[in-house]
């Protein structure tokens, strides 16, 4: 439950706890099936699913999700940033990356928002080359209106299509509200007043 007061900076809740709750469980299943097969323990070279959260937006997200998930997964982390000078600027590279060795490994990439689709189109690059057996993309939020990179996801959990800035449930504005239970639109004013 949380109070009928929004905390400061907050426009309006678009999930609550219990739509996202229940939305991660309808991911889990569909997850949990469609996996089956290629993770069979009956298979000679079986091994659980690697699920990578990209931190530190997902890391709710994905502790959630494989909770829910009843199939093995074998949680990992990566962080991924820009250069904002020098000889690539706006190049994406990783300020952490995973330990788990991907190679014929089944990779599942959970992201708390799909924006530019920058992020996941150079993760499935990086991890196409480390040989892994498949790559499956899982977003909570699906973005779009900023969109530059065409990424196909596989499980998307909500759809947006407004161009308001979403915190909550993982997102952050400025290190900020990365703890509420529920996703919701911070007002203009926030990001003004800040800036
Ligand atoms: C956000 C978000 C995604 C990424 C998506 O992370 O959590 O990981 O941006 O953006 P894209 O589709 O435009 O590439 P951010 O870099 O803000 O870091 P954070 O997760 O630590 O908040």
């Amino acid at each position: 439950m949380y109070s009928k007061t929004l905390p400061a900076g907050i426009d309006k809740i678009l999930w609550s706890e219990t739509k996202i709750q229940r939305r991660v469980c309808e991911l889990a299943a569909e997850i949990e099936q469609d996996y089956l097969k290629s993770i069979s323990n009956k298979h000679p070279r079986y091994q659980p699913i690697v699920a990578i959260g990209i931190l530190k937006g997902a890391f709710i997200f994905l502790a959630d999700l494989i909770r829910a998930i009843s199939v093995p997964v074998e949680p990992d982390f990566v962080r991924v940033s820009s250069y904002s000078m020098g000889v690539n600027p706006g190049q994406l590279h990783f300020v952490h990356d995973a330990k788990t060795s991907l190679k014929e490994r089944h990779v599942l990439i959970v992201e708390d928002i799909v924006d530019t689709g920058l992020t996941l189109s150079f993760l499935a690059n990086e991890f196409k080359k480390r040989g892994a057996a498949s790559i499956k993309f899982c977003a909570l939020i699906d973005k779009t209106c900023r969109r530059e990179k065409e990424v196909q996801l596989d499980y998307v959990g909500f759809h947006y299509s407004g161009d308001a800035f979403l915190v909550g449930y993982g997102l952050d504005y400025e290190e900020m509200y990365r703890n509420l239970i529920y996703i919701a639109t911070l007002s203009p004013s926030a990001i003004q007043s800040s800036s």
